[in-house]
């Protein structure tokens, strides 16, 4: 069936601003993890939709504000991460965790407010949930709650297994050339990896697709007749988010580590998690370590890929800890480059009169999502 999605929503500034109106301020917002803002005055930056943000813990407590200073909005934090109070470089104002100026050094000399101008210096904040140790923010003041757009499986699972990572993460960041989407539709095509990753991931994870009969007839259905009925749409969405195991792994290798960690499950299974719209969470080693993987869009053809590994929980610290998560982010390398150079290779093809995608039936899941995504783009229903 032909792809409702234009080339315009792949590769048009426009439409990318439209769609962090339409779609990424309402949508809950994956950030980081928990483990990394485990201190007072820890903290994380980001850019969600355009809008920068850090979340800093305030003895225990995590808060979401724009990271922006109310005097002349110099950026409060300038690292991705780090342990420092949220206070401004440039004139040295310092903010408590209720966004307000806590401290301005020179106040009466040189600042002189007004009494109410004052009072009305702080920060933006934004609504902030934690599933076990992910971290969702949101950008709507009056947007759905979190579990309307996550099932409750989904979230006890989420819970579960994020409450197995370790706290030591190895984070990196791949500045990629493609549009956000291109992501999330390859990471629900289960029939690419016995091409694309022939010598890599599908010599230990032979991939099947599955062909879901009746989800299949679901997405015709909706294909052709779309829907305007907001219970609808929101069934939908949270639909498009979910996972656990997945295949099983030929071999799983052993390793000393696997001694130092509460593995997660006893399967030797490849899990996988798909949080829509753009996080990732998988296990190549049948549960003693992770791979968190989160689709930052940057513009219409850009978006930053950042990626956490962790192992399981450590029963007690090993010397060779940050060797083991090295050799994670080497072998995942191959594999997500793999991945990169075919989206880039779509992403730099892609002009205003390119062919619409022609999805076969095993695509449905991403044809439900696509067309999905067009009835909250052409307006038919908003979130
Ligand atoms: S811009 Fe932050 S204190 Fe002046
Ligand atoms: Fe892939």
């Amino acid at each position: 069936m032909q792809s409702r999605m234009p080339p315009q929503a792949y590769i048009s500034q426009d439409w990318f601003q439209r769609e962090r109106e339409l779609l990424f301020k309402p949508l809950w917002q994956f950030v980081g993890l928990k483990m990394m803002l485990a201190q007072h005055n820890s903290f994380i930056t980001r850019n969600i939709g355009g809008i920068p943000i850090v979340i800093q813990n305030f003895n225990g407590e995590l808060r979401a504000f724009e990271n922006l200073c109310a005097h002349r909005q110099n950026p409060l934090q300038t690292q991705a991460h780090g342990i420092r109070s949220l206070v401004c470089g440039y004139h040295g104002w310092k903010y408590s965790s209720d966004g307000k100026v806590e401290n301005m050094p020179f106040e009466h000399e040189v600042f002189r407010y007004e009494q109410q101008e004052r009072e009305c210096l702080g920060l933006k904040r934004f609504r902030l949930e934690t599933i076990g140790n992910l971290v969702f923010i949101n950008l709507a003041a009056d947007s759905l709650p979190l579990n309307a757009q996550f099932n409750q499986a989904l979230i006890a699972q989420l819970e579960d297994v994020s409450n197995a990572f370790d706290s030591e993460v190895l984070f990196t960041t791949y500045k990629t050339k493609l549009n956000w989407k291109l992501a999330y539709e390859n990471l629900r095509d289960g029939h690419h990896p016995r091409y694309l990753h022939s010598r890599s991931l599908y010599q230990n994870v032979r991939f099947q697709v599955a062909m879901d009969e009746t989800a299949i007839k679901h997405a015709k259905q909706y294909h052709a007749n779309g829907t305007k009925d907001h219970q609808q749409a929101l069934d939908l969405l949270a639909g498009f988010s979910n996972g656990g195991p997945d295949e099983p792994i030929k071999t799983r290798e052993s390793y000393a580590w696997h001694e130092y960690v509460e593995r997660y499950s006893d399967k030797d299974w490849y899990y996988n998690w798909l949080i829509f719209p753009n996080l990732h969470i998988a296990s190549g080693s049948g549960g003693y370590s992770f791979i968190i993987e989160h689709h930052q869009p940057v513009s219409a053809d850009r978006t930053d890929v950042m990626i956490y590994y962790v192992t399981a929980k450590k029963k007690r610290p090993y010397a060779t800890s940050a060797a083991v998560l090295h050799a994670h982010l080497m072998g995942a390398d191959t594999v997500l480059r793999e991945d990169f150079e075919v989206m880039e290779n779509i992403q730099a093809g892609l002009h205003s009169n390119a062919a619409h995608a022609v999805l076969g039936d095993y695509e449905y899941g991403i044809s439900a999502i696509q067309d999905w995504y067009m009835d909250v783009m052409e307006g038919k229903v908003t979130l």
